[in-house]
C-alpha cells in the first residue's frame, strides 16, 4: 500500500496521523494521505510566501515554460494518473485518462493566455484639461498566495484549473485536494514536482476539511481564496473569508427548458447525456427538465427509450452509471427519491439500488412540493416538471436558489435569446445540454451558485489584481 506524501516547499512530507482512502467502487484500499496538523499547515504557508518574490519577478514566458512541462507529463502519466482517478471517485476509465489530458490542454492554455496578458497605458483629459497630462501605467500584479480548493468529481480538472493559472499570474499556491481524490490530486502534484518548479511555488495540503478547514480559510498568509465545492461549505468560506477577495464555484440545479417547437429528439438525447454522466455528479448537470404540457408525453418517452441504453456497473467497463461517491450521498439520492413517490411522481424506471450504486431514475409529473424539484442531487435521477407556459418555466428556473447554468431547447432563436436574458444563471445554452467547457469560455454561478467567473483568463484576471501608476508628462 503506498503511503502518499505532501508537497512542501519541494520535499516530499509524511504527517503522524494518516486517512486510508478507499475506493467507492468496492472498498480496495487504495492508499494513505497525511492528515496535516495546524503546525505543519503554518510551515507550509511561511515557505510558499518565502517562494513568492523570486516567483511573481520572473517573467510569464519563464514561468510558462514549468507549466508546459506540467502539461507534458500528465499527457505522458495520462494512463496511470487515470486509473488511480478512476478507482478513487469511481469514474470511468475512460472519462478519467479524459480529464487527465483535458488537464493538460488546460494548461498548455493558461501558460500560452498568461504571457498575453499585457498591461495598458492610460491617458488622461477625459475630465478637467489640467488632467491632460496625466499618464497611468496599469498593470496586473499577482494577488500573492492563492489557496486552491477542489472537489471530489474532479480531483484533478478542477485543481488544475485554479493552480495554473494562479501560477501564470505570478501566485505561489497551496492545494487543497478533496479527501476522497486526494491521491489523484497528489498525483496531480507529482507532475508539479517534476517540473522542476523552485521550492515552496506550489505546496500541497491534505486533510479533511471538516477538520482543517476554517484554519486554512482563516491562514493569515492567504490573499486569495479559489474554491469549487458545496454551496454550505462556499457560504462558509464566505463568511470566513473576511475581506480577502475569492471565487467561488458552488452546486447548481440546471434546468433543460423544452418549448413545443423544439426538436424532441435531439432535446432527449442531450437532456440523457447532460443529466447522468458521470452518474449526474457534476455541477453542471442537467437536473431538472421543465416542457411545455403539449410536447410533454412525447418527450418523456424519447428521455425513458435513451436512459433504457444506460448501462450500470463497473468505471472500468466505462459503464454510464457507476457507484456514487459514498454511502452517505447515495443515501440522500434515494431519499429524493423515496420522496418523489410518495408524493406521487410517475416513475419511468425502475427504481433500484445495490449499496451506494443507483440505477438511473426518471421521473415524471414530479410537482413543485417535492424535494427532487429543488434539491441538488448530485446523483442519478432527473425529474420532469410540466409547465403551461414559457413564463411558468422562466419562473420556476429562477425560483432555485442556484443559478449555475440552463438549457434552452426551441428553433426560435429570437425566443431563445429572450428567455436567456431572464434566466437568473451564469450561462445559458442553446439547443444543447449545459457544460463548463470549451475551458476558455467564461464559466460562473450566481444567486447560490457562486462568485467570481473561471475560464482561463477569466481565472488569471482574477487572481491578479491591478496596481496603477500614475504620473505627469510635462
Ligand atoms: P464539498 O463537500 O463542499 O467539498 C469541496 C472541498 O471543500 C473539498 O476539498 C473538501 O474537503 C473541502 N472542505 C470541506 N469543508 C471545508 C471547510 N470547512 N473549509 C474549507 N474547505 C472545506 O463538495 P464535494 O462533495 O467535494 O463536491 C460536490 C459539490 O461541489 C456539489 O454541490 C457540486 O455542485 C459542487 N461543484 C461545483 C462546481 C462548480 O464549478 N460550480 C464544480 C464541481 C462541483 P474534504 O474532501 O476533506 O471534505
Ligand atoms: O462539476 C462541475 C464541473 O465544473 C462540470 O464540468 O461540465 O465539463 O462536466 P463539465
Amino acid at each position: 500500500m503506498t503511503n502518499y506524501q505532501n508537497y512542501i516547499n519541494g520535499e516530499w512530507k509524511s504527517s503522524e496521523k494518516e486517512i486510508t482512502i478507499s475506493s467507492p467502487i468496492d472498498g480496495e484500499v487504495l492508499g494513505t494521505i497525511p492528515a496535516m496538523t495546524q503546525e505543519e499547515v503554518d510551515v507550509a504557508m511561511e515557505k510558499a510566501r518565502k517562494a513568492l518574490p523570486a516567483w511573481r519577478a520572473l517573467s510569464a514566458v519563464e514561468r510558462a515554460s514549468y507549466l508546459h512541462r506540467v502539461a507534458d507529463i500528465l499527457e505522458r502519466d495520462q494512463e496511470k494518473i487515470g486509473e488511480i482517478l478512476a478507482k478513487e471517485v469511481a469514474k470511468g476509465i475512460k472519462a478519467a485518462i479524459g480529464e487527465v489530458v483535458r488537464t493538460a490542454d488546460l494548461i498548455r492554455y493558461a501558460a500560452e493566455e498568461g504571457i498575453r496578458i499585457h498591461g495598458q497605458v492610460m491617458e488622461g483629459g477625459g475630465f478637467e484639461a489640467a488632467s491632460k497630462k496625466k499618464l497611468a501605467m496599469v498593470r496586473r500584479e499577482p494577488m500573492g498566495v492563492v489557496l486552491a480548493i477542489a472537489p471530489f468529481n474532479y480531483p484533478v480538472n478542477l485543481s488544475a484549473s485554479k493552480i495554473a493559472p494562479a501560477l501564470i499570474g505570478g501566485n505561489v499556491v497551496l492545494f487543497k485536494p478533496p479527501t476522497q481524490g486526494s491521491i489523484s490530486g497528489l498525483l496531480l502534484a507529482q507532475a508539479f514536482a517534476e517540473s522542476g518548479l523552485p521550492a515552496g511555488v506550489f505546496n500541497t495540503i491534505t486533510g479533511r476539511g471538516s477538520e482543517i478547514g476554517d484554519y486554512i480559510i482563516e491562514h493569515k498568509e492567504v490573499n486569495f481564496i479559489n474554491f469549487t465545492g458545496s454551496t454550505p461549505i462556499g457560504e462558509r468560506i464566505g463568511k470566513l473569508a473576511g475581506m480577502r477577495p475569492i471565487m467561488l464555484e458552488l452546486g447548481g440545479k440546471d434546468a433543460a427548458l423544452v418549448l413545443e417547437d423544439a426538436d424532441l429528439e435531439h432535446a432527449a438525447k442531450q437532456i440523457v447525456g447532460g443529466a447522468y454522466s458521470y452518474s449526474g455528479q457534476r455541477c453542471t448537470a442537467i437536473k431538472r427538465v421543465l416542457v411545455m404540457e403539449s410536447v410533454a408525453d412525447k418527450l418523456a418517452s424519447l428521455i425513458q427509450a435513451e436512459v433504457e441504453k444506460l448501462t450500470v456497473g463497473h468505471p472500468f467497463d466505462n459503464a454510464d452509471i457507476t457507484p456514487v461517491i459514498d454511502h452517505h450521498s447515495a443515501d440522500f439520492i434515494w431519499g429524493l427519491i423515496e420522496d418523489a413517490k410518495a408524493k406521487g411522481a410517475t416513475a419511468l424506471t425502475p427504481l433500484k439500488r445495490e449499496g451506494n450504486l443507483i440505477w438511473p431514475a426518471l421521473f415524471d409529473h414530479v410537482t413543485l412540493d417535492m424535494d427532487l424539484a429543488w434539491e441538488e442531487p448530485f446523483g442519478p435521477v432527473l425529474p420532469i416538471i410540466r409547465i403551461t407556459s414559457e413564463e411558468e418555466g422562466i419562473a420556476i428556473c429562477n425560483q432555485s436558489e442556484f443559478g449555475l447554468q440552463s438549457s434552452v431547447f426551441t428553433n426560435d432563436f429570437p425566443k431563445a435569446f429572450e428567455i436567456a436574458e431572464k434566466l437568473e444563471v451564469g450561462t445559458v445554452h442553446i439547443n444543447n445540454k449545459t457544460q463548463r467547457g470549451p475551458d476558455n469560455f467564461p464559466f460562473l454561478g450566481v444567486k447560490g451558485s457562486g462568485a467570481g467567473v473561471q475560464g482561463i483568463r477569466y481565472s488569471i484576471e482574477a487572481m491578479t489584481q491591478v496596481k496603477s501608476i500614475v504620473f505627469d508628462i510635462k
